[in-house]
């Protein structure tokens, strides 16, 4: 086994096309450079990602992206071990124009060619930046991703549940768009929520009352939009009261489904018995201090450990992807110029497909 690997990844799959550096030296992975192009502007009049628009801005830019990337490392292309990809799940154009350009960098250099699940990406995270150690569990909630997974190593993934419709993020930004909040929706609902009431609508819990952990979030819009509704009619417009208890309850709503299902998804890990349970969050969703919150007193009463990866590492990047890459690498695991770009790509594929797409593409 070597003790130095370094590799370079490259992440296109939704609306961030990213470029990085890892190396894995003594046991550990240090970032040694991770560039992330985000597309928010581009897509903004469209209020959400536009495929095409995607595509073809990870096409522009994600030669640039490597070259930046291994320029901040102080590297070239001749130091690198591999090249890791996002092969998929995700937007099919923009996960092409990664794994093309990773084919071209594989064929001019000869260096291997590694292909990587995105939600592995992710998954894997707290490994690059704690060193945890496996079975851990991971809830990875975003504006594409929502999913509860037990990782029992690299390439080792069970699927506890999921949601069947809108992932959180999206939710949150349908509820900015529903109030005239500003786009990203997360973080303005958040600041709305600040001074709102939470008691004062009742919003549903949607799935509490059926077992497991699969989540649905798109009937808390409809219910966001009747409530709005409700006040205008009666009041002729919203105060800024109005739209914080909106916001405060709609959190609420969100905050307790995710606390409830982590509660039914951590007695499911605790019964792997591991011997350090811990339970790892990610997506930019994971920002949130009442999800957090509320995610952080049931493990707690649980006995497990809470982590999250710093906010940079949770959102999309690259980093992630040649981390991945290398414990694909350490495994042996390459992939030939037959690499294809999945649209999905389930990491758990005893668990039937999931339907339905997200704003930021398929679900997986
Ligand atoms: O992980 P991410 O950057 O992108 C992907 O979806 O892949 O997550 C973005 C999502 C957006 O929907 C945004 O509204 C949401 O995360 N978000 C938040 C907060 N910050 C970002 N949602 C709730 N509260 C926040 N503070
Ligand atoms: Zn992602």
């Amino acid at each position: 086994m070597r003790d130095t690997i370094t590799i370079l990844g490259l992440e296109s799959s939704c609306d961030d096309t990213a470029a990085a550096v890892v190396r894995f030296s003594k046991g550990r992975g240090d970032i040694l450079s991770s560039v992330v192009y985000g597309q928010t502007a581009l897509h903004a009049d469209f209020g959400g990602v536009v495929p095409e628009i995607a595509a073809r801005a990870h096409v522009e830019k994600i030669d640039i992206c490597a070259e930046e990337a291994l320029a901040q490392a102080d590297l070239s292309l001749g130091d690198m071990d591999a090249v890791a990809v996002t092969a998929g799940p995700g937007l099919i154009g923009g996960v092409l124009a990664g794994v093309m350009c990773a084919k071209g960098l594989s064929a001019g250099s000869g260096l291997p060619l590694i292909g990587v699940n995105h939600l592995a990406g992710h998954a894997l995270t707290p490994r690059l930046t704690e060193g945890l150690a496996f079975p851990y569990l991971m809830l990875l909630v975003s504006g594409g991703h929502c999913q509860f997974l037990i990782a029992h190593g690299p390439d080792e993934f069970s699927r506890l549940g999921g949601t069947i419709d809108d992932a959180p993020g999206e939710a949150f930004d349908k509820t900015a768009k529903l109030l005239g909040l500003m786009q990203p929706g997360g973080p303005e609902v958040e600041r709305a929520a600040r001074n709102g009431d939470p008691k004062r609508f009742a919003f549903p819990r949607p799935l509490l009352d059926r077992p497991g952990c699969d989540m649905s979030f798109s009937g808390l819009k409809t219910a966001l939009l009747r409530a709005r509704d409700a006040v205008v009619s009666e009041k002729g417009g919203l105060t800024v009261q109005d739209r914080a208890d909106l916001c405060a309850g709609f959190q609420a709503a969100v905050a307790g489904v995710l606390a409830e299902k982590s509660r039914r998804a951590i007695t499911e890990y605790l019964a792997l018995r591991p011997a350090e349970p811990v339970l790892s969050v990610a997506g930019g969703v994971a920002a949130n201090a009442a999800v957090r919150a509320g995610l952080e007193t049931v493990c707690e009463t649980a006995g497990l450990r809470f982590t999250a990866p710093p906010l940079a590492l949770c959102t999309d990047n690259a980093a992630m992807i040649a981390w991945a890459g290398i414990e694909r690498f350490r495994m042996g695991l390459f992939d030939g110029m037959d690499l294809a770009a999945r649209p999905r790509w389930p990491l758990d594929t005893s668990q039937p497909a999931l339907l339905g797409s997200g704003k930021k593409g398929a679900k997986a």
